[in-house]
């Protein structure tokens, strides 16, 4: 189930990346990224405001090192995509 999902939204993400960045996420899949990676200090209201690009590019900055963060994050750029999407997202 866990591994169709991910073959799923690997497609679907493929499939909308070349429609444009707005919709190279797929918000339901990245839930299983922030609640188990960021929810043990981070609540979603923690970037209220925040637009999708202004998270990525946030985001971005700590897996690249540039962005002081209490933990080191490992993270592609579709994932960056997807939790970034999936906070903004508000869900
Ligand atoms: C071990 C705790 C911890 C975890 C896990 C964690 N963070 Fe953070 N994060 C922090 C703290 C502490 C700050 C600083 C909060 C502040 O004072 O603004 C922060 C700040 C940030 C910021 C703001 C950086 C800036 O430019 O100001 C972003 C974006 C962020 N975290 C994203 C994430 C994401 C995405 C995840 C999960 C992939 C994550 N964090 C997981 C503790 C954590």
């Amino acid at each position: 189930m866990f591994r169709q999902s991910i073959i799923l939204a690997t497609f679907a993400t493929g499939l909308f990346g070349m429609a444009g960045p707005a919709l190279s996420a797929d918000a339901a899949a990245c839930k299983g990224i922030f609640d188990g990676t960021c929810s043990a200090c981070h609540e979603m209201a923690d970037w209220q405001g925040k637009n999708t690009a202004e998270l990525t590019a946030m985001i971005h900055d700590i897996v690249a090192g540039k962005t002081k963060h209490k933990k080191a994050l490992k993270l592609s750029d579709t994932e960056i995509a997807d939790v970034a999407a999936f906070i903004t997202s508000g869900k």
